[in-house]
């Protein structure tokens, strides 16, 4: 059964494909959730992914007997060994978590050498691939174009995540959680409007993939897709809270740093949402605008988003306080003095921060006039977040009201990456390459 915190299955037909990767183990849980989501799960496995962990183990989740032998002992009908071609027509889809290098090049090559890939050429219905190994063999050239080839039979790819690979590296090879495939497999089989459809599914680009020769509509000649399958959440511009029905407080953000920040995401293939508080710049082409006025509307907003979003990028300047009520009626000018009582907002994200879900990149934006780095610091640990841009509004051509900024980018892991003065659209796509790829270079100065 379904519980309210993951989508239904009910009564769907699930073929889980396991290769030998060491993240197998995560296909126990991925089983356990498909079944809790009330899905009928068959597992098929490769015989290095046994090496890993056992059919018992993935038969008593799935509540079924696990294939694996293409060519069975026995010749009683449940072990024909036709049973691949059933099982290809039975299912409603596919999933390969995780899937190998190899595994993902007999796919590419169509070869039928086990249970799995033999099943693979027989299924009707549509085939999820998470692939799952090491940083540089995720990179290489050949894995690359293997996993492109599967988009081309149209297969869908699902990104591997960045993070700690088994190898002791760090980069981007890791196999999806068990959560993000569970919530793909819905909306593939929910068939997605076909916006979002062709970001999550068949032309899916990986991010670390070099950019297609031959790049989406979305993009322009040169930006790479890279983006492609990802959900980017934005907030921008200020928030408005309201004193009475003809005053304010609020700031002069312009919200020009978080639509540029949105324009840049969708243009490299993202799936963007943006929440502005009120601004007077037209919303990019191709993006979900959900407008708001006051923080608590601004929370409300992105928390009710922010577990199907892949990247959160906080670019509002968000009031810290509002007035603990606003009057219905104008102010009259009776007294020689007014105290307004002023209540905290709620911090939008740092709420983002404290629900974080594994995979899901945060990113903020800190506002500093004095010991910035120490302030930006404490507010990315504080918030929860992977990185933090540190801006001074009292620097020429950086903070409000400017097209140029010139911030500092904070990492996590101790990254400081100072920037040079840039335009917003630039600052933007530099951001975001490190989100695509943490390990980058530090961004050379513009002769
Ligand atoms: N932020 C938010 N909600 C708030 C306040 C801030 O989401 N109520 C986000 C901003 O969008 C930004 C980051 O938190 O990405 C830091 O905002 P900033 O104004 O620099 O810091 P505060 O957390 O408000 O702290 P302080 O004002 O005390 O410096």
């Amino acid at each position: 059964m379904s519980d309210d915190s993951s989508p239904s299955l009910e009564g769907r037909r699930l073929i889980l494909g396991v290769t030998g990767s060491i993240a197998a183990y995560k296909s126990a849980l991925l089983i356990r959730q498909m079944k809790r989501a009330g899905a009928d799960v068959r597992v098929v496995m490769t015989d290095d992914a046994k090496r890993f962990i056992t059919p018992l183990t993935l038969g008593t989740l799935s509540e079924a007997d696990v294939l694996g032998d293409i060519f069975p002992e026995s010749s009683d009908a449940s072990g024909s060994w036709t049973q691949h071609v059933r099982l290809g027509l039975w299912a409603d889809l596919f999933v390969i978590a995780p899937a190998t290098a190899q595994t993902l090049a007999n796919l590419a090559g169509g070869f039928s050498n086990s249970m799995l890939t033999a099943t693979a050429l027989s299924a009707r219905c549509p085939i999820l691939v998470c692939p799952a190994m090491d940083r540089d063999m995720y990179r290489h050239p050949a894995t690359q174009r293997n996993l492109q080839q599967l988009r081309d039979y149209d297969y869908t790819v699902m990104p591997a995540a960045h993070g700690e690979l088994a190898s002791g590296l760090v980069g981007r090879g890791r196999m999806p959680e068990p959560e993000a495939i569970l919530r793909r497999i819905a909306d593939l089989l929910d068939g997605r409007p076909p916006a979002a459809d062709a970001l999550a599914s068949p032309s899916v680009t990986d991010e670390e993939a070099d950019p297609p020769a031959d790049p989406s509509p979305a993009s322009a000649s040169s930006t790479p897709a890279d983006l492609r399958g990802l959900r980017v959440l934005v907030t921008a511009g200020p928030t408005q809270e309201p004193i009475d029905p003809v005053r304010m407080l609020t700031n002069p953000s312009t919200g020009r740093m978080g639509y540029a920040i949105a324009e840049a995401a969708r243009a490299r293939g993202a799936d963007v949402t943006l929440v502005s508080g009120p601004t007077h710049l037209d919303p990019p082409g191709g993006v979900t605008v959900v407008r708001i006025q006051r923080a608590q509307e601004m929370h409300e907003a992105v928390q009710s988003r922010r577990d199907d979003a892949d990247v959160i990028i906080g670019a509002a300047a968000v009031a810290d306080y509002a007035p603990r009520r606003a009057s219905s009626s104008k102010t009259k000018k009776d007294e020689a003095e007014l105290t307004l009582s002023l209540r905290r907002t709620p911090d939008v994200l740092k709420t983002v921060g404290a629900n974080k879900r594994p995979g899901q990149v945060l990113v903020g934006f800190a506002l500093e006039t004095d010991d910035e780095r120490e302030n930006a610091r404490r507010k990315l640990e504080a918030k929860n977040l992977d990185w933090i841009a540190l801006n001074n509004p009292r620097e020429d051509g950086a903070g409000f009201g400017t097209s140029t900024n010139r911030v500092t980018l904070l990492g996590r892991d101790g990254t400081v990456d100072e920037l040079p003065l840039l335009s917003k659209r630039d600052v933007a796509d530099a951001l975001l390459d490190r989100i695509v790829d943490p390990d980058l270079a530090p961004v050379p100065s513009p002769s």
